[in-house]
């Protein structure tokens, strides 16, 4: 199958025009040194893949109480910015385009990463069940409810945590607003159970992530900002409620009305149908977002030329085949097999 869109440059807005049509995902390594600096080896792997259309880091914490894995990179401290700066000047050189995934896991951080008598904070005092993936002794704790002061200082450290990756030398931000983290947290009646200014009803539910969006996009300009949405990947222990269509219905109509630079699906599985989103997300998000789109979930080379020709996506990230395969593009335009992606290919950063 040709795969003539995919391999094709996009325009994504005025700013930025990517090589091609794929977009690597984000995926947390694990493999940032002991200050949460990026490493040489980070260099060398985020280069090796630096001919892709965009690259969005693996999450990067705004701020130390954010931190819910081992060796997750952290774009709040200077040490951190120079580190980043090796890795955004290393894809520029091979004339890439490189985001950073900007992250606060909320209720699903420790305190064993940041400070053993600190809190973890989420909207309300409701605990992930379980504990810490390879870390199983670290038990997921009740959280702090954010008072509203806490939430504003909250929004500006995301908007510091922009600024800090332009001076890095990013191309744009991805919010992290997927998978179950903090702005995932406020999205959902499971986690946010509010009643003040950030929760109780759809208009409210959505206050804390438009901050963001906001806060950030006056900080470095909309359209250098993208955003991950799942509203159908319930993962980190929320339970699915039919309201919550309300609120992702909100949500999207309510960044239909400002700029940004695309909206991002974030789940493992694109195949995913739920009936309260009226089947799968490409669906969902297609029909109810006006931005550039970007699916994600199982692509394969010709599923994602497919979905590009069909105009079900404008663009498509590809995760685990970009660990398998770093010289992915090349393997494309060369008609090359790819190599299957295996769980113990996480152990190495190559
Ligand atoms: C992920 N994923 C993910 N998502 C995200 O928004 N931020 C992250 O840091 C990570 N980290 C991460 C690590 C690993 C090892 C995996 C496998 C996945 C999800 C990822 O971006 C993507 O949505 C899924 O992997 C599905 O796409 P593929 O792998 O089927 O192309």
């Amino acid at each position: 199958m040709s795969l003539d869109k995919l391999l094709s440059h996009y325009s994504l807005n005025g700013s930025l025009t990517l090589a091609n049509h794929v977009v690597m995902a984000p995926l947390t390594r694990c493999f940032a040194d002991e200050q949460l600096v990026p490493t040489a080896e980070m260099v060398a792997y985020y280069a090796r893949r630096a001919n892709v259309g965009l690259i969005i880091t693996e999450a990067t914490i705004i701020r130390k109480d954010g931190q819910g894995y081992p060796n997750t990179p952290g774009i709040f401290s200077d040490a951190q910015i120079q580190g980043w700066q090796h890795v955004t000047h290393a894809v520029h050189q091979h004339h890439g385009l490189i985001f950073s995934q900007l992250w606060h896991t909320g209720r699903v951080a420790h305190p064993a990463f940041f400070d053993p008598q600190g809190q973890v904070v989420a909207p309300s005092a409701i605990a992930a069940h379980g504990s810490v993936p390879r870390r199983r002794e670290l038990t997921y704790q009740t959280p702090h409810a954010l008072n509203e002061d806490e939430i504003a200082i909250l929004v500006n450290d995301y908007a510091q945590a922009a600024k800090n990756a332009r001076q890095a030398g990013f191309d744009g931000v991805e919010i992290h607003a997927a998978n179950g983290y903090l702005i995932d947290q406020f999205l959902h009646y499971d986690s946010n159970r509010r009643d003040d200014n950030y929760g109780g009803d759809a208009k409210r539910m959505v206050r804390f992530a438009l901050e963001v969006v906001d806060a950030i996009s006056t900080a470095i300009g909309a359209d250098r900002v993208g955003i991950r949405l799942s509203p159908l990947g319930y993962v980190n222990s929320i339970t699915p409620d039919s309201r919550d269509r309300d609120v992702f219905d909100t949500l999207l109509e309510a960044l239909n009305h400002r700029e940004l630079a695309y909206v991002h699906a974030g789940l493992f599985d694109h195949a995913t149908s739920s009936a309260i989103f009226d089947g799968n997300i490409s669906h969902y998000l297609r029909s109810h977002s006006q931005h550039t789109y970007i699916a994600v979930g199982g692509f394969t080379p010709s599923s994602a030329e497919q979905g590009l020709v069909d105009e079900h996506f404008d663009l498509v990230a590809i995760g685990r085949p970009l660990i398998a395969n770093p010289d992915y593009i090349d393997r494309l335009r060369a008609d090359e097999a790819l190599i299957d992606y295996h769980e113990q290919m996480l152990t190495s950063l190559d």
